[in-house]
């Protein structure tokens, strides 16, 4: 049972990064083998449309993202981590959420991509506290799972934190976040 956490905030031991941590001890906690990707750490080019994806479902462009398609469709659990900017997830997560549009040929257009029960959940931790805060990201992070055949099951949504690290002030967020991770290893498992 593997659990792959995908860590989108630019900022090491910031408030999403913390809260993922909790999220894989959750998930480790009932056996699960857990791994994490800091997604600024990686060289990935933003999708340019060549759709040369179109011929066999795979990206045309070579960088960082080689490492990470196979992660995506070995994984059994996926939580996505991201802070919001400007109503949505980060830039560096989108660009690999965006690469990942061979994978949804695979699976809508080439339809070689093997069904699957797998699951994804979000953490997503935001300044304000706007009643549609995390609308868009979510629908982001749902369609994104998508087109690998990963099911939105479960979320976390903090709000009303801003500085690094202030996540450790918030009175149950941490908790909430292993939490998170345990049951989505539950699921899967
Ligand atoms: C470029 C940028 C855009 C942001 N946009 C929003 C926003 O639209 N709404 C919000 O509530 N917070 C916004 N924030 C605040 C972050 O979401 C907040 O500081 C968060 O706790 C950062 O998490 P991190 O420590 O994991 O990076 C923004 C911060 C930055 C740097």
């Amino acid at each position: 049972m593997k659990v792959l956490g995908i860590m989108g905030s630019p900022r090491i031991k910031g408030n999403t990064d913390l809260l993922l941590d909790e999220a894989l001890k959750g998930a480790k906690s009932q056996q699960a083998e857990v791994e994490k990707i800091v997604v600024d750490k990686l060289k990935i080019t933003p999708c340019r449309e060549y759709y040369g994806c179109l011929k066999d479902g795979n990206c045309v462009i070579r960088d960082d993202m080689d490492d990470v398609y196979p992660k995506l469709l070995e994984a059994d659990g996926i939580i996505v981590a991201s802070p919001i900017f400007f109503y949505g997830l980060t830039a560096q997560l989108k660009a690999l959420i965006d690469r990942c549009q061979a994978l949804w040929v695979r699976r809508y257009v080439l339809k070689n991509l093997p069904e699957s029960t797998r699951k994804g959940v979000f953490i997503g931790v935001g300044a304000t506290r706007g009643k549609q805060l995390f609308d868009g990201s979510r629908l982001t992070v749902k369609y994104f799972f998508q087109a690998f055949g990963v099911e939105y099951v479960d979320e976390l949504l903090i709000r009303g934190v801003d500085k690094r690290g202030e996540i450790k002030e918030h009175p149950t967020a941490l908790l909430d976040a292993f939490k998170l991770g345990s049951r989505l290893a539950q699921k899967i498992g």
